[in-house]
């Protein structure tokens, strides 16, 4: 079978592309890279802009402190992007996007190509999101200086879920989340460490039972912690009787 040269695609727009050193050239994200398993790609949207001193942002139409990035920079930018190859998504990254959560991570992850744009100053000029953006994600209800760090979560979860990208493939289903739960504790050596010790059961050598304390322990997590989630189990659990 030919292998695609990668499985995923992600271009990113901003100003700072610079932030994406670290989060990008490190640990998990950089070994896909290495791989070959996705192609990441970072665009200064400053190359984008026709003004001589490589302006991207403007004052804005009414009273009110702070600049508003302009719509051609990022028009010209996501035009030359589209103009060689198709793209699922165009992300903008916005405190008042939808929420990201781990079904939205992986409905994003069967994607091939898709772009970011990273906000910045008071915003974007709404035209952008009107005419060019196709989903809009928040990675929290605070606000950040700009989109990258954004971004660069977002590229993270879904470099994860790319088959290959984790050394242990299974275990990128055994995350958080990923069942509706959040996950069991993990012990390590020592079993004994200033008299606190690990859960005897774990070192019982039988997997059945581990496997149902592990569940247990999730469980229970998933209800002292996030209620909300512990409620859509119940509810399943209901339906189902
Ligand atoms: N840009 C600024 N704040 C943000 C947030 N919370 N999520 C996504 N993008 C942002």
């Amino acid at each position: 079978m030919q292998r695609k040269s990668y499985v995923m695609r992600i271009d990113i727009i901003t100003i700072f592309p610079e932030m994406f050193e670290g989060p990008l050239t490190e640990s998990i994200v950089k070994r896909a890279i290495n791989k070959g398993l996705v192609d990441i790609r970072l665009h200064n949207l400053r190359d984008y802009s026709t003004d001589k001193h490589r302006r991207v942002d403007d004052y804005p139409f009414s009273a009110g402190a702070g600049m508003v990035i302009m719509i051609e920079p990022v028009d010209n930018c996501i035009t030359k992007l589209k103009s060689e190859r198709d793209y699922d998504e165009v992300i903008y990254m916005s405190p008042d996007g939808d929420l990201l959560t781990q079904p939205i991570v992986n409905q994003l992850s069967l994607n091939q190509n898709l772009i970011m744009l990273c906000g910045h100053y008071k915003g974007i000029d709404e035209r952008i999101r009107e005419h060019l953006i196709t989903k809009e994600i928040s990675i929290g209800d605070y606000v950040l200086s700009g989109g990258e760090l954004a971004a660069a979560v977002l590229t993270d979860s879904l470099v994860r879920l790319i088959p290959g990208a984790l050394s242990d493939e299974t275990s990128a289903l055994s995350d958080s989340f990923q069942d509706g739960m959040v996950s069991p504790p993990v012990y390590t050596r020592p079993r004994e460490y200033k008299g606190w010790t690990v859960p005897e059961i774990l070192l019982s050598g039988n997997d059945r039972l581990i496997n149902e304390w592990k569940y247990q322990q999730a469980l229970e997590r998933t209800k002292e912690r996030r209620p909300e989630m512990y409620a859509k189990i119940e509810g399943r659990r209901k339906k189902e009787e």
